[in-house]
């Protein structure tokens, strides 16, 4: 299915950051835009401001996403592209990777939001929808991962695993629903300026500049937004925001103990910083 013939697109995590921004950028290109959020005013919000509708979701409970596309098949027609994007990260809160304390509530609490919400979720809408996409001749699914899905996101080790888990369910879909006509774009950004990292969510303001692990810049949210679309139109599978990606990428599979050692120095690096 090419770009311009879809109707109907599902955002979750629409309510702010990628999320929002990519709500705005698919309502500027004629789209029904579906604003999904676990925050209903966010969500809300959103769709006031597109002319969309809003659901209130917690994408990790499979039911939720049962009903969500069930609702929207019935009420507003056919999903032709469901963004997964929503995620979280809770970092390693005492520093340590299998770390047993530290932090908001239980460390095995903070697993299962991350298994649950950045992978699960994306296997949750698939079930819902492949059924429905193969029997009209496809459809898109966009997962939002993180270049930690490919790298490794220093001083969080769940987010990391998760972010992994989620780059190779997205794999298995494209390889084995693109004879249905489903394709899919996986989405690997580093540093993004949204609340995920600390900086709040007006990035009109945003200057660029942010101290820590941003070693190759903080992109704004509009930028991954217009990166998606593109990917979407080209039908391109890896998605790559922050083009240096892929020379780490390269760099990690030529030699897999220099980059372990690489990322040790960088993670000493910051600690001392
Ligand atoms: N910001 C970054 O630096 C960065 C980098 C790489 C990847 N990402 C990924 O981009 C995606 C979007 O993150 P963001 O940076 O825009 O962060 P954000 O915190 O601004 O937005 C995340 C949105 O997801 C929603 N959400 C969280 N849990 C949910 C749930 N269980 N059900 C439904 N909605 C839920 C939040 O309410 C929020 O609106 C995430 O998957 C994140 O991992 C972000």
């Amino acid at each position: 299915m090419n770009y311009e013939s879809m109707r109907i697109a599902v955002v979750t995590g629409g309510g702010h950051g990628i999320g929002r921004a990519t709500c705005r950028r698919l309502a500027a290109d004629g789209k029904r835009v579906v604003v999904v959020d676990i925050e209903e005013d966010a969500a809300q919000s959103v769709a006031a401001e597109l002319g969309g509708s809003a659901r209130t979701v917690n994408v990790g409970d499979e039911q939720a996403i049962l009903d969500l596309v069930a609702g929207v098949e019935s009420d507003e027609g056919p999903i032709d592209l469901f963004v997964s994007n929503a995620g979280v990260g809770f970092g390693d809160a005492d520093g340590e990777a299998a770390s047993k304390g530290g932090g908001i509530g239980s460390v095995d609490d903070r697993w299962e939001a991350c298994w649950r919400i950045n992978v699960m979720a994306h296997v949750f809408a698939a079930r819902a929808l492949v059924p429905r996409m193969r029997e009209r001749g496809g459809g898109y699914f966009v997962n939002v991962a993180s270049a930690a899905g490919l790298l490794s996101q220093i001083g969080d080790a769940a987010y990391s695993a998760t972010k992994h888990a989620a780059v190779a369910f997205a794999e298995s879909l494209a390889i084995t629903h693109g004879e249905d006509g489903i394709g899919v774009s996986v989405v690997c950004p580093q540093a993004v300026a949204t609340r995920m990292i600390g900086i709040e969510d007006d990035s009109e303001s945003f200057d660029g500049g942010f101290g820590g692990n941003d070693v190759d810049g903080i992109l704004r949210p509009e930028v991954v937004a217009d990166c998606i679309v593109d990917s979407v139109r080209g039908q391109r599978f890896l998605v790559l925001p922050h083009p240096q990606v892929a020379t780490y990428v390269e760099r990690k599979a030529s030699d897999h103990d220099r980059w372990i050692a690489g990322m040790q120095r960088f993670r000493q690096k910051l600690s001392d910083s």
